[in-house]
């Protein structure tokens, strides 16, 4: 690639700040001095700027357990964001690979790899993302029966357009149930259990398709396998 664009990939340097860092005569390759923006470089490459040794960084793969009160934005607000949990060199071009609410806690999935992301996402690849949810009321009987049936076909809920995608519902006692979805719609959990008048007091994700915690503690976090990358 052309050593403007190393810079921008290994830096925080924009392209024109690069091509200056390079005529300011900042920046060695193999030990020469190069000035150069369309010089071509690859991995092999020992690029240096301003004596900092710079290497490039691979599509990275994160699970990390979310605690509560951290938010899955690219933005910083209220809330200190999960990719802040994370420390890995670029941290800030890493995404979230869909979201969970600023009270919701457990497995959230970060990359830089769009695609990989969108293969983690699209309903159509039918990944199953489970959770734990605590109910304020118990839910058995009849109504857990009616809950289960309309789960598993469908409910409209409020200002959407197309009903939600069948879910698998089962009820581990009765204030707390595991769901499975196939589909990310906003609050999408918290918005079915009030479409069935039932409210939400916590919510958990345990796996998203074949991965799932293990026994990450919150807050933490880890690279995935190549394996693991490897079945989406
Ligand atoms: N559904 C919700 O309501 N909240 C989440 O955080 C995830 C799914």
């Amino acid at each position: 690639m052309r050593l403007d664009r190393f810079l921008c990939e290994t830096t925080d340097l924009t392209r024109s700040l690069a091509k200056k860092a390079l005529h300011r005569e900042e920046v060695l390759v193999d030990g020469e001095l190069v000035k150069n923006p369309a010089t071509q470089v690859d991995q092999h490459s020992r690029v240096t700027w301003n004596g900092e040794p710079l290497a490039l960084v691979g599509l990275r793969y994160v699970m990390l357990h979310k605690p509560e009160g951290v938010e899955c934005s690219a933005r910083r607000g209220l809330y200190p964001l999960v990719r802040e949990l994370v420390d890995l060199p670029h941290v800030e071009r890493l995404q979230t690979v869909g979201r969970l609410d600023v009270d919701t806690t457990g497995l959230v999935l970060l990359t830089d790899d769009g695609q990989w992301s969108h293969r983690v996402t699209s309903p159509k690849r039918r990944c199953g993302k489970v959770y734990e949810v605590t109910l304020a009321e118990s839910l058995d009987g009849a109504a857990r029966n009616d809950a289960v049936a309309r789960f598993a076909e469908g409910l409209l809920l409020d200002g959407e357009e197309k009903p939600t995608r069948p879910a698998q519902l089962a009820m581990r006692s009765p204030c707390v149930a595991e769901l499975t979805l196939f589909e990310g719609k906003y609050h999408q959990v918290k918005r079915m259990f009030a479409a069935i008048g039932h409210h939400v007091v916590a919510l958990h994700r345990e796996a998203i398709g074949p991965l799932s915690l293990g026994d990450l503690a919150p807050g933490a976090w880890r690279e995935l396998t190549e394996e693991e990358v490897a079945l989406f």
